[in-house]
């Protein structure tokens, strides 16, 4: 069963700090561990990236004179670059810094006091954040079972008794890797033609499938979509993605962006990313992801560790205790991500790496025993 329950909203609530995957310095400086040192498994990136064609696009740009400029507040040349390569007028594109801005802006723009807002738990925590400092209510569904699986039917039921005012959804899912069809978007929207939609696909590129959302739902204004260069172009140094919606809400999101918030770095890693030359590579390298991916699960089977099923490159592993199991590998030098700030204590999150760096994992795995629990500190 899926089940709803009112989340109120108070400062207090907002303010609580999200957790996230990825390197925590101060952390690795208590346990004296050197951050280069440290393989991370805890984010999910492209361990192929960025491409040498954009590390040189970086290294031009970063002249002294271009450093000391104000870099284009309109970041024209990168939202033709974006709307080139995914097909929609460059009016419908606004160029944020990394997709954790852009659902900042999304919710500055779009979440009025008290409205209502329906999350698909476990998902990404920045949603409720930020719908909370906006002073909207948050409402989640929970994926329950043992897979941790929405349905189209428990979600659309949810919908429909709950009418909220926006429904915000990740595809594919951060950490559980759902993946939600074109067909079964459009079955949820009928729920809720009048809520907007706002679509993470954050990692869109790290599942085989996409879901091509029509431009008519984009045209309509009920449909944002969050994207990120993140991820798939390892620029989570430099941080860069975008927001696709119909050109009214992208005028009054522009609005609600701090100025001049993609410097010039990102925006030169951007357009080069977006090359055509560079999608090829991209897929191929993402495929090749894919399929390590598929090897390190089976691998960790092999060890006695539960995967979930996934769609992309990152899975949810059955742990025993996820806090414990993260810290013995991570003073062996390798970072996952526990999973309890989504609230399963049980569970981390592994994102795939290459063979060398997955081979690693297993062979510290099977070292410190499959529950984290021989000689953890
Ligand atoms: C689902 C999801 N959306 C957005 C973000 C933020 O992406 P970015 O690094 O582009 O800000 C993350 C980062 O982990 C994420 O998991």
């Amino acid at each position: 069963m899926t089940t709803t329950f009112y989340l109120p909203t108070n400062a207090a609530a907002a303010l609580l700090p999200v957790q996230h995957g990825a390197l925590d310095y101060a952390e690795l400086e208590a346990l004296g561990l050197d951050p280069d040192a440290v393989v991370d498994f805890s984010s999910n990136s492209n361990p192929y990236a960025p491409h040498p064609a954009v590390v040189s696009a970086v290294r031009a740009a970063a002249n002294d004179r271009a450093l000391a400029r104000y870099p284009d507040r309109e970041t024209l040349h990168l939202c033709r670059a974006i709307a080139q390569a995914d097909g929609y007028p460059p009016d419908h594109v606004l160029a944020v810094n990394g997709a954790a801005e852009a659902i900042q802006i999304v919710a500055l723009t779009c979440v009025a006091p008290g409205s209502r807002h329906l999350i698909l738990t476990p998902t990404f925590g920045e949603y409720a954040r930020a719908i909370r400092l906006a002073r909207g209510y948050v409402y989640e569904a929970c994926a329950t079972g043992p897979d941790l699986r929405h349905t189209v039917e428990q979600v659309y039921a949810t919908v429909c008794e709950l009418h909220p005012h926006a429904v915000w959804l990740c595809n594919p899912n951060n950490p559980t890797g759902q993946f939600w069809t074109t067909e079964q978007l459009a079955a949820l929207r009928a729920a809720a033609p009048h809520a907007l939609w706002i679509i993470d696909e954050a990692y869109r590129h790290f599942s085989p499938r996409s879901a091509l959302v029509p431009n008519a739902w984009l045209e309509s204004g009920m449909v944002v979509l969050v994207r990120s260069l993140t991820k798939d172009h390892g620029l989570a140094g430099l941080r860069l993605g975008y927001i696709l919606a119909a050109p009214p809400l992208i005028a009054a999101m522009r609005f609600m962006q701090p100025p001049w918030s993609v410097n010039s770095l990102a925006q030169a890693a951007g357009i080069a990313a977006l090359q055509p030359e560079l999608a090829a590579w991209l897929g191929r390298s993402l495929a090749e992801l894919r399929r390590h991916a598929h090897a390190l699960w089976a691998g960790l089977n092999t060890l006695g560790l539960r995967v979930l099923p996934t769609a992309t490159t990152y899975a949810l592993v059955a742990a025993g205790h996820g806090a414990s199991f993260r810290r013995s590998l991570l003073a062996r030098g390798i970072q996952v991500r526990d999973a309890a700030s989504f609230g399963l204590p049980a569970y981390v999150r592994i994102a795939a790496r290459t063979p060398e760096d997955n081979l690693r994992l297993l062979q510290t795995i099977s070292a410190i025993g499959t529950r984290g629990e021989s000689n953890h500190v």
